[in-house]
């Protein structure tokens, strides 16, 4: 199969650029000491995890247990579940999937959740490892004395192991503007490294301070007391990505190359406008704008439906026809990943592999 022959719409990657965003993180965080175990929840891949631990990272965070249950499935160890686990239930997955790998990791805010996961651990007969997920914004529970309580609570539950704090900053990564994005992160991190001395002067080891995204890992890797960093979108890049910002002051992020495409048909000319295969079930819709056409700045997207996009051919140096393909940058790459059940793997313009995303939908 080549890039014009896969069947639209269709996820595509290209290789060089996806290795060249691996390498580029691999060596940022290992020269500084670093570990790095990237969001799975970017790729739901198993395979596109595999490569990362190939590359030196020492597992993969997922978003839920359904993606680690996947993972864990296809051999993957080091995983780190990064939303808390919520209810009997749930509880009871974790406590099953860290019998089949022991040192997968979930994380807590709540007290009382702690006691639930401890008693599902206790049933299940094993010692299920909990860290604390600190707030910044959304869930977690807030730095210093009352993350403090909770990592004590986990510490001395019997069927529990206190694995570390989680301290990613959803704020941080897409702060518009490189100084103002270290600011934060530089800000909100300092919070989390105060949690873990306060833990040490209290005698409980904190093995694990992973923090940090695509938007932060800069800055987050030069800080002591962060062990390790879970970016995910580094390894694709989309639209909103490469506009925070770099270090020249500029609007455009360099720092990793974009690396993933949905490439399209077009299936209908009407004078100016080219319809193409590619609509809301092609592409996530969460951002304020479109999918831009690669290589195509003559050309403007416009949501047509479900199925379908619109063509404005009204500045286009070359007019689309029927059967022409057009390949776009996704606004937002993980939920736009969601909808696919693959990737195609392109070396040039062949496509190498197609991998499953096998924890595609696995959000419970
Ligand atoms: C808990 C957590 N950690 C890390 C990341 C990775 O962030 P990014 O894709 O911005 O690198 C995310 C992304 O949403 C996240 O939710």
């Amino acid at each position: 199969m080549t890039r014009d022959s896969v069947p639209t719409p269709a996820l595509l990657v290209d290789l060089d650029a996806f290795e060249s965003n691996v390498r580029a993180m691999a060596g940022w965080v290992t020269v500084r000491g670093k570990g790095w175990r990237p969001h799975g929840k970017t790729h739901k891949c198993p395979a596109i995890a595999q490569r990362l631990v190939d590359a030196g990272a020492s597992g993969a965070c997922t978003a839920k247990l359904g993606e680690a249950e996947v993972f864990a499935a296809h051999g993957l160890r080091g995983l780190l579940v990064t939303t808390a686990v919520v209810g009997a239930d749930k509880a009871a997955r974790a406590a099953a999937l860290a019998a089949m790998a022991p040192d997968t990791i979930v994380v807590a805010d709540d007290l009382g959740q702690v006691a639930v996961l401890d008693r599902a651990a206790g049933e299940a007969g094993v010692r299920l490892r909990v860290a604390v997920d600190l707030y910044f914004g959304r869930t977690g529970v807030p730095p210093g004395e009352p993350a403090c309580a909770v990592a004590r609570a986990i510490d001395t539950a019997p069927h529990l192991a206190f694995a570390g704090l989680q301290a990613y900053d959803a704020t941080a990564s897409h702060t518009r503007g490189a100084e103002a994005r270290r600011a934060r992160t530089t800000t909100t991190m300092a919070a989390a490294v105060d949690t873990r001395r306060r833990l040490d002067a209290d005698g409980i080891a904190c093995p694990m301070v992973s923090a940090g995204s695509t938007g932060s890992y800069r800055y987050d890797a030069d800080l002591d007391g962060l062990t390790e960093l879970q970016p995910g979108s580094f390894i694709f890049m989309d639209s909103d990505y490469l506009s925070i910002g770099g270090d020249d002051g500029g609007d455009a992020y360099t720092d990793f190359q974009p690396a993933l495409s949905v490439v399209t048909t077009v299936v209908s000319v009407h004078g100016d406008e080219a319809i193409v295969d590619g609509g809301y079930k092609a592409f996530a819709t969460d951002r304020p704008f479109a999918p831009a056409p690669i290589g195509r700045p003559d050309l403007a997207y416009a949501w047509a439906g479900d199925e379908h996009g619109r063509i404005d051919m009204r500045r286009a140096d070359r007019r689309l026809a029927v059967g022409d393909r057009l390949e776009f940058r996704a606004p937002h790459c993980d939920p736009t990943v969601n909808l696919y059940d693959a990737i195609h793997a392109l070396r040039g313009d062949t496509v190498d592999a197609v991998w499953a995303v096998a924890a595609r939908g696995k959000s419970q």
